[in-house]
């Protein structure tokens, strides 16, 4: 009898364990999948990134490379500073960077739409010392896919 008491206790903090394992792990799940939710959100859909506004997609896709604010980088590579350039004033150039890559940078753009260039580009050349006006528009950006020649 006393056998039996001691294995039905013993059962039962067993079984007491169990829940508050698989509570722990219930838990454990959710929150690993609220965080994926939150990390995923900012990836690609269908081979597009989904942010819209230029200073969303550049926190993304550009500033990873080009810093924070758009200061660039000496590391591991040399990445541009992309305030306070000139180099921005015709907005062709920078959009056909971003379209097309050049040496050490990917071309970025092609996962992102005619309009989402648009807005990166625009955002970079009118911030951080920046001030260039000059439209840019879709049509100019699908201009300048090499693969849609
Ligand atoms: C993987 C790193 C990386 C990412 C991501 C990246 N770039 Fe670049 N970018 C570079 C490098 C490296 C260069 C220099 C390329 C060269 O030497 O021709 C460059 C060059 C440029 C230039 C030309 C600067 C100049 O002075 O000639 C522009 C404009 C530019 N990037 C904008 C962007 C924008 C906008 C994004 C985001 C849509 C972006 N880049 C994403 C690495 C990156």
């Amino acid at each position: 009898m006393r056998h039996f008491k001691f294995f039905v206790t013993a059962t039962l903090s067993g079984y007491k364990q169990l829940i508050l394992l698989i509570l722990r792990l219930i838990v454990t799940l959710t929150c690993s999948t609220a965080v994926m939710a939150q990390t995923t959100a900012d990836f690609p859909r269908d081979g597009v990134f989904v942010q819209q506004t230029g200073e969303h997609i550049y926190r993304v896709t550009c500033q990873g490379c080009h810093m924070p604010q758009g200061q660039g980088a000496v590391g591991a590579g040399k990445y541009p500073a992309l305030a306070n350039n000139p180099r921005l004033a015709n907005p062709v150039y920078p959009a056909y960077v971003v379209v097309n890559g050049s040496h050490a940078m990917p071309p970025v753009g092609q996962m992102l739409t005619n309009e989402q260039v648009v807005e990166v580009v625009q955002f970079v050349r009118s911030n951080w010392g920046n001030h260039f006006l000059t439209p840019l528009s879709p049509a100019e950006v699908q201009a300048l896919r090499i693969s849609s020649h």
